[in-house]
């Protein structure tokens, strides 16, 4: 702390900057009229301080190069700022749970579920079954980046490619953040749909996990600001109120308030939600894997104007689902039906994304929930998305989808598909050349919606997990950059 009045030395006032160039000026001058030759030294120096401020504004590699002794110690420090410069938002700290919370989750993966074993949905680190069935659906070379992965598996996911980032820290000391890999969504699988458990089941691991986190020194220091998750499940899962509804309380838990959450359904209308891609069953392994799907699905023949991939047995009479199924049905010399009724699109069926590979446009209403992990098949496919409701997709995925909806999507108000409007009529009115474009923007995003195979990520492609990630410790250092500002204020008062 400052105090709070200057000491009186010499002035009762302290001087103001004007008052001090001014000092500066007078005793410039007055040295320069002891001594007139002086000009010419003041000029060099001058000179010498201005191109200082030069080098300090280049690149600091290239500074490095041409302005240090070449010695094997600026050869390190050069390695070191390169490695620096890949983490330029930060590095993050992966804690390093008891096996409760995750290891012993995954490992009793029968149990997960009470009908059947979650085992080969969440085998190969998350990413699941191998697609054996997919050749001649996809490019033979490609067939082994496809996996029948299961949408809900992206917490394993997500922490096998954080364990192999190249920006994670051992040392909590130089992180920007710290990743909670616990498998929340898991945890209350197994308890969400039966009588025999109460909400104390639903909440168990939840409530000891923020009991552990809490006596973290890591955590007490920034009251979980700088911790973050990944839950693989919707958010609404974990938002229960009441004792005897759906779900797990843990996001309304206390401590759960300043802990950013990954989720691939977030809340709009809570900062700390951030909605990512559900996880599809592409997992490429190169950069050129990703290269050679993006040229794959540019030149696919579509011969279906749009398509619709839902459970349609299922379907109630006046849900909207069931309108687009009508609509489709009627229109079938422009449109078709994927009946996913049973499991069928989630496990070993190519059909859906052959569909998706065949269709211009591809129906994406709201489910259960607003999402549905259709959008990111369809998309990953080529296929541009048809959406019903804001919250399905413009709301939700801000840091992977182009920020112009109309560029990569069509919006149909769901009020006037129920007043009657076609959709065929809507789509037809669209001219080629609008299409391509469309679909040329959904192409270039297909990287930000896949999860790559390897765990340290591609060799320059940024994947979903990348932008996530970096997009998590950018929040982290901006809210730190404005709490250190308002520190030195509170110290300065
Ligand atoms: C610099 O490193 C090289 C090998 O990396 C080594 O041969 C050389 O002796 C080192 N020089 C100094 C001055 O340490
Ligand atoms: C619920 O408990 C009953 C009786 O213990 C048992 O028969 C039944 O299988 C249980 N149901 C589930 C879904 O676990
Ligand atoms: C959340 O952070 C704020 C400061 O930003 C702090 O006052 C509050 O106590 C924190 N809440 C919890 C539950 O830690
Ligand atoms: C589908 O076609 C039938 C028979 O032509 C018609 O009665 C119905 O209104 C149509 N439904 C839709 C949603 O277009
Ligand atoms: C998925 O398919 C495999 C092989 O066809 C089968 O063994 C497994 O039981 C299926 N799983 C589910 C959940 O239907
Ligand atoms: C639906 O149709 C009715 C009657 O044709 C019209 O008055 C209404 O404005 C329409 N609503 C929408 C949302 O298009």
């Amino acid at each position: 702390m400052l105090p709070k009045s200057d000491p009186p030395l010499l002035k009762p006032k302290s001087p103001d900057h004007s008052d001090r160039k001014s000092i500066t000026l007078y005793s410039i001058q007055a040295f320069v009229s002891a001594h007139p030759r002086s000009w010419l030294l003041l000029s060099i120096l001058a000179l010498q301080i201005f191109l200082l401020f030069v080098i300090h504004s280049l690149p600091v590699s290239f500074s490095f190069r041409h302005f240090s002794p070449p010695s094997n110690l600026s050869v390190q420090e050069e390695a070191k700022e390169e490695r620096e410069n890949v983490c330029e938002y930060g590095r993050v700290y992966v804690y390093d749970l008891p096996a409760m919370f995750n290891r012993e989750l995954s490992e009793k993966c029968e149990e997960l579920n009470p009908w059947h074993s979650r085992c080969e949905a969440i085998s190969n680190d998350g990413l699941g079954r191998k697609a054996n069935g997919i050749i001649g659906v996809v490019p033979e070379n490609l067939a082994p980046a496809w996996y029948w992965t299961d949408q809900f598996a992206s917490e394993i996911i997500f922490h096998n490619r954080i364990l192999g980032h190249r920006c994670r820290t051992l040392d909590p000391e130089s992180a920007t953040a710290f990743y909670l890999p616990f498998y929340a969504g898991l945890a209350v699988g197994k308890y969400l749909w039966s009588d025999n458990y109460t909400h104390h089941d639903r909440d168990f691991h939840s409530e000891m996990l923020l009991k552990w986190v809490q006596d973290q020194p890591y955590w007490k220091r920034s009251n979980g600001w700088d911790h973050f998750i990944m839950l693989g499940r919707i958010s609404w899962d974990f938002r229960r109120s009441k004792d005897e509804d759906w779900g797990s309380s843990f996001i309304y838990m206390p401590a759960m308030k300043n802990i950013t959450r990954l989720l691939i359904e977030r809340n709009p209308w809570d900062y700390f939600d951030i909605g990512v891609p559900y996880p599809t069953g592409f997992h490429p392994r190169t950069d050129s894997d990703v290269i050679q799907w993006q040229n794959y699905v540019r030149t696919r023949t579509r011969k279906t104007l749009f398509s619709f991939a839902g459970a349609t047995r299922g379907a109630i009479k006046n849900d909207f689902r069931g309108l687009l199924l009508e609509q489709c049905r009627n229109e079938s010399d422009s449109c078709r039906v994927v009946d996913c009724g049973g499991n069928r699109c989630s496990n070993g069926s190519s059909a859906i994304l052959e569909t998706f590979l065949d269709s211009e446009f591809c129906l994406q209403p709201r489910g259960d929930s607003f999402t549905r992990r259709s959008i990111f098949d369809c998309m990953v496919a080529g296929s541009i998305p048809v959406f019903f409701w804001h919250r399905t997709a413009y709301y939700q995925y801000e840091w992977f989808l182009p920020g112009e909806p109309g560029s990569y999507s069509v919006f149909i108000d769901r009020k006037e598909v129920i007043n009657g409007t076609s959709i065929r009529g809507v789509l037809e009115r669209y001219s080629r050349e609008e299409v391509r474009r469309m679909r040329e923007k959904v192409i270039d995003y297909i990287p930000k919606f896949v999860y790559a195979e390897p765990k340290e990520g591609l060799e320059t492609i940024k994947d979903a997990f990348d932008v996530a990630l970096d997009g998590v410790l950018r929040r982290f250092r901006e809210h730190r950059k404005m709490e250190d500002r308002k520190g030195n204020i509170r110290k300065l008062k």
